[in-house]
């Protein structure tokens, strides 16, 4: 199989607990069911998104640890039902990774993650040549940086950094090709409150003076692209059902990631990103609604780029 996308990046069990509203700093509150465990990660939601919407020849593989035991197996099996290469997924002794999701009634969510095996994937795991001959590697922060930052610099392919969570990734954010936070993430590595309109959050950009382009995911306002040498753009999205948002970035950058090894433009990227990420926020869970593209075929574009 031709490797098109390397995903290298994390696999988590998730739990997700509704709730009627977020908790804040030292409050509790009651769930109102727990639903049963489904699978996550940012790195393996990313790989689905890319094999579903990619289908059974996009050539994605995933690079990660889970632990030995049933969950672990379980998750690999569920990517590898996908079409995902799971030969760069190792086990390791003790447990897999696992998020607490807390969601309320408008799909907002709060997230806690603990590593497990996630945390055990060094260097040498993925300097390997499955990443080094990658059309496109793309990366984000639920692995040690040590491990994210050795998987760019083997790339010889398109580098995408999804810096969630932005925390740590501020030291290899010089090491990727395309950027992409989410409007929270940009305020972390721009060291600012979140960004009110579209200007500061371009101003925002800039301030992190990156040789690499930068998309930020602005979830119903969809996706802003700012590019060297280009006005930035943004490129809207368009009006859905929202159910769920969570995992909605990881879709728009899997989408991303294979659209671009696939020789599309940012910009083009970006628009099947947006629409693939607005169409999973419709479905519940990470993986709720996995993007095909046949959806598109109902699904208005708002392909109107603005420039801002
Ligand atoms: P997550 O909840 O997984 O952390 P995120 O914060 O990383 O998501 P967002 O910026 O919220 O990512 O959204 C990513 C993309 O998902 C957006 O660019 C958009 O295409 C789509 N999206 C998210 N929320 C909505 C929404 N309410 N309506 C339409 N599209 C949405
Ligand atoms: O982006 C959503 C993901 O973040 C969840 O699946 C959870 O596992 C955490 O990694």
């Amino acid at each position: 199989m031709s490797r098109q996308v390397v995903v290298v990046g994390s696999l988590n069990a998730d739990h997700v607990v509704d709730v009627q509203s977020l908790p804040l700093p030292g409050d509790t509150v009651l769930g109102r069911r727990r639903s049963e465990t489904i699978f996550g990660g940012k790195g393996a939601n990313q790989a689905a998104a890319a094999a579903s919407f990619g289908g059974p020849t996009a050539g994605v593989s995933m690079v990660g640890h889970v632990g030995d035991d049933e969950i672990g197996r379980e998750m690999t099996g569920a990517l590898a039902a996908l079409g995902v290469d799971v030969t760069g997924v190792g086990v390791v002794e003790g447990p897999s990774g696992r998020a607490t999701i807390v969601l309320d009634p408008d799909g907002q969510n709060l997230i806690l993650v603990e590593a497990g095996a996630n945390a055990l994937l060094t260097p040498r795991d993925v300097e390997t040549q499955q990443v080094a001959e990658a059309v496109a590697v793309l990366v984000q922060m639920e692995t040690p940086p040590e491990t994210v930052a050795a998987a760019l610099r083997r790339a010889s392919g398109v580098r995408v950094l999804n810096p969630a969570p932005a925390a740590g990734a501020m030291s290899v954010l010089g090491l990727a090709d395309v950027v992409v936070p989410n409007r929270t993430e940009l305020a972390i590595l721009a060291d600012a409150s979140a960004a009110r309109t579209h200007e500061e959050a371009v101003a925002q950009v800039r301030s992190l003076g990156l040789a690499a382009a930068v998309v930020v995911t602005l979830g119903a306002d969809g996706a802003l692209v700012v590019e060297h040498g280009a006005d930035p753009v943004l490129v809207p999205a368009s009006p859905v059902d929202v159910v769920d948002t969570t995992g909605a970035g990881d879709c728009f950058c899997g989408v991303l990631s294979l659209e671009l090894a696939r020789g599309r433009s940012l910009r083009n990227a970006c628009g099947a990103a947006v629409r693939a990420a607005s169409l999973s926020v419709t479905g519940a869970g990470a993986r709720g609604r996995l993007p095909v593209p046949s959806d598109f075929a109902s699904f208005p574009s708002r392909d109107r780029e603005a420039p801002c």
